[in-house]
């Protein structure tokens, strides 16, 4: 099957080079034209591990290649996946400005029946509007369909969760579109991924609803960490008992400085206003914005007790994405908190694996160091904002060497607060009590009895 996949960002690259390696041939298509002639040199032009490779192979391989010229693409293709972003406006919505633009060249380029499949994250209703716009641009000389197909995968883990997701969701009305999109993803119903087949407004608020409540369990597990900090408990081991309940679950429940990234603020803003719009209120999603907004503050205010005074101080930060294994910036809780300690007077010294070219634009006065150590040299504070894996072992002894004080404050807990007292650093983390050096006891988790009533 020839497939055109409009935009080739973080979910256009993945999805194209994915379907790619499905045996499809695959058109990727980005209005961006160095990102297009960078894509067909085989060279990825964002950080996500095993991207490049398997484009590489697949470009080799004569089944995925690269072109800013999109109506040719739309011609050649049976099912067209539109991935161009959709950033929020003023008001939270989502601006759907670029799916217009791309509904228009459809319109324009129809010769035959076509699936038009919305790999974006939308509002419900864009899939009614995508229709509107193609059969009053293209009339009713072709046949078309509509599918929503929203994508769950995630920056840092993007091709694992596309080749292996916890579910397909497919929204159409159509059942020939239906069974093209069956056709398109058959690799994973044979490897029984389950799938999930509805209306296009169901599949478009099953996505919102998704990232809606994971940022939910995040802004929770802050509250939580916020109530522990003031009651002397330790929220790892509250959240290791929460989470050992199957009816919660142990992931994203890590207490931390807030959630970023390009989804969940974008997304949970945006639901805010679908309910909004509805003549509703989304009472707890408006909550969890709230709280979001407030943790990142809480972490400039716990930064700056730990210090006692920011003003002409040093601090060394190490992480600045929004999360481990890539280098995207966007909402990175990174940034609000630098740009506090910049505004107290602070000067900051960083290192980022990844995401520092694209930081400089943003903070040209850090000095921009080549590894954590170089980083601490000197500061007042390590300050750990991402939990890149590098961060887990770092040299303590190095470090209380390299640090004008031994003063650790970790926004991600990675480290046992008992070890780095020990070590000889004060240590701050997140929901939990400044360590001692001699080992306290801690929370014994008993195997699960079977037998055993869960309340
Ligand atoms: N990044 C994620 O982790 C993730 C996960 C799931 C869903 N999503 C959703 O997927 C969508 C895309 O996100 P992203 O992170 O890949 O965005 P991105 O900004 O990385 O990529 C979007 C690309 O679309 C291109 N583009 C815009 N208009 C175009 C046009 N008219 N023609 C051709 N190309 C065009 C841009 O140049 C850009 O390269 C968003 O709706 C997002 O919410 C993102």
């Amino acid at each position: 099957m020839n497939i055109c996949v409009v935009g080739s960002g973080y979910v256009g690259l993945v999805t194209g080079v994915c379907l790619a390696d499905f045996g499809m041939h695959v058109v990727g298509v980005d209005k961006d034209r160095a990102k297009v002639e960078a894509l067909s040199r085989g060279k990825v032009p964002i950080y996500e591990p095993g991207l490049e490779t398997l484009v590489q192979k697949n470009m080799e391989e004569g089944r995925l290649r690269f072109t800013t010229e999109l109506g040719p693409a739309i011609e050649e293709a049976q099912a067209v996946f539109i991935a161009v972003g959709t950033p929020p406006k003023s008001d939270g919505s989502a601006d759907l400005t670029f799916i217009r633009e791309v509904a228009a060249s459809i319109a324009q380029h129809l010769n035959g029946y076509k699936i038009i499949v919305t790999k974006s994250t939308v509002p419900i209703g864009t899939g009614q509007m995508i229709e509107a716009i193609v059969r009053e641009g293209a009339g009713s000389r072709h046949k078309f369909a509509v599918v929503s197909n929203p994508e769950f995968l995630r920056e840092g883990s993007a091709i694992e969760d596309f080749m292996h997701p916890d579910r397909v969701v497919i929204g159409t009305r159509d059942p020939r579109a239906a069974e093209l999109m069956m056709d398109v993803y058959s690799p994973l119903a044979a490897a029984d991924v389950p799938f999930i087949t509805t209306d296009v407004e169901t599949a478009e608020l099953i996505k919102y609803a998704s990232n809606g409540f994971l940022a939910t369990k995040i802004s929770f597990i802050n509250e939580v960490a916020e109530i522990c900090e003031a009651c002397g408990a330790n929220v790892e081991v509250v959240s290791k008992g929460m989470g050992l309940d199957n009816r919660i679950g142990p992931k994203f429940l890590s207490a931390g400085p807030g959630f970023g990234g390009s989804c969940f603020p974008k997304d949970t803003r945006a639901a805010a206003q679908i309910a909004r719009d509805q003549g509703l209120k989304f009472r707890i999603i408006e909550a969890v914005l709230e709280v979001n907004e407030a943790t990142q503050k809480r972490m400039i205010a716990k930064i700056e007790d730990a210090l006692g005074e920011t003003t002409g101080k040093t601090l060394a930060v190490l992480g600045l994405s929004f999360k481990p294994n890539t280098d995207d910036l966007r909402e990175s809780p990174a940034l609000p908190i630098v740009q506090g300690l910049l505004d107290r007077g602070a000067t900051v010294r960083a290192f980022d694996p990844e995401a520092m070219e694209g930081c400089k634009p943003l903070f040209p006065t850090l000095t921009y160091c080549e590894n954590a150590y170089e980083a601490a040299e000197g500061a007042d504070a390590l300050v750990i904002i991402t939990e890149w894996n590098q961060f887990r072992k770092l040299e303590l002894d190095r470090l209380y060497e390299l640090l004008r004080q031994p003063l650790v404050i970790d926004l991600r807990n990675l480290y046992d607060p008992d070890k780095m007292a020990a070590a000889g650093f004060r240590y701050v983390s997140i929901g939990r009590p400044e360590g001692v050096p001699e080992t306290r006891p801690t929370a014994v988790i008993e195997p699960v009895r079977a037998a055993r009533g869960r309340s």
